[in-house]
């Protein structure tokens, strides 16, 4: 099973959204996907919740950080909901290494069951997040073009203790970073420009699904991405033209990140790193 977190410090930048997509379209693909929802808004368990295809586990998330569990239900496509004692976690400080030990023994016991394992962070850097970057494989950053979020970059790579280095330095060194996945794109001049600079500044973090100049990964605004996300529909599968044009414009995006995540294609960070460019020139 390969597990990927979405995380970003910043909210409301389309983490939910990417976790609903990938998770669904994991599924399409044939892959037993347990989707696990680390917010206590509980926005891609409601999403997640809404469709028929989802079987839900029973338990909520925080149980996989304050217990050891090992059984889930059978099926292709199971959810371990968001739920409201999530919030209470960082304040038990005293308890947050069993935590993260909880976590990777369960992700360690679901191996053959599933194939992949989606999970969608709160925007803060606590235990939470600390723990699910802790026992992944792949962390995936939505981000929005503006400025604040691009400075939100530094926070995601250096965080003193949820920064992608921390992590991969002291608790997983097998962590990859993906990249920064533009999303709730505008072809505005004010947005053309910021992508630009984000490309300037950032380009060994964007992900490459082409090789033309601006072939990286991005996810454009349109309302049938918010409306599927929000009726708990699968993009693909709804009936307007709106929906079908949006799912043109992001199936490459989601084609290339599945393709990472599964081990078709080697994770940008993965690559830099072995050939010794890394991240470190950036942020
Ligand atoms: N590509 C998109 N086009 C249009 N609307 C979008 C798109 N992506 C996300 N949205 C909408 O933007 C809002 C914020 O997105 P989302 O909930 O995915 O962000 P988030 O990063 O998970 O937020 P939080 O940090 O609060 O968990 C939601 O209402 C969602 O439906
Ligand atoms: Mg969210």
């Amino acid at each position: 099973m390969k597990t990927l977190v979405l995380a970003n410090q910043k909210g409301g930048v389309g983490k939910s959204a990417v976790a609903t997509l990938m998770s669904h379209y994991f599924a399409q693909h044939g892959q037993r996907v347990l989707a696990i929802d680390f917010d206590h808004q509980g926005n891609f368990s409601g999403s997640m919740r809404r469709s028929s295809r989802v079987q839900d586990a029973g338990i909520t998330a925080d149980r996989l950080l304050t217990e050891s569990v090992s059984v889930m239900p059978s099926a292709d496509l199971v959810l371990v909901a968001g739920d409201t004692p999530l919030s209470m976690l960082e304040l038990q400080s005293t308890n947050h290494t069993p935590f993260a030990r909880n976590l990777r023994h369960f992700l360690a016991v679901m191996d053959q069951q599933f194939d992949v394992c989606v999970i969608d962070t709160n925007p803060g850097p606590d235990i939470r997040v600390i723990s699910a970057l802790a026992s992944a494989d792949f962390v995936l950053s939505p981000i929005q073009l503006n400025q604040e979020a691009m400075e939100g970059v530094h926070g995601l790579l250096n965080h003193p203790r949820a920064g992608v280095r921390k992590i991969k330095a002291v608790l997983n060194p097998k962590l990859q970073l993906i990249g920064l996945l533009p999303t709730m794109v505008e072809s505005t001049p004010f947005q053309r420009a910021n992508f630009l600079q984000i490309v300037q500044r950032y380009h060994p973090l964007l992900i490459r699904i082409g090789d033309g100049p601006g072939d990286f990964a991005s996810i454009p605004r349109r309302s049938s991405i918010a409306e599927a996300q929000a009726h708990g529909e699968v993009l693909w599968q709804m009936k307007k033209s709106a929906a079908r044009e949006a799912w043109k414009e992001i199936e490459p995006t989601l084609r290339a990140l599945a393709a990472i995540v599964m081990g078709q294609q080697q994770a940008r960070a993965h690559a830099s790193s072995q050939s010794g460019a890394g991240h470190d020139t950036v942020a």
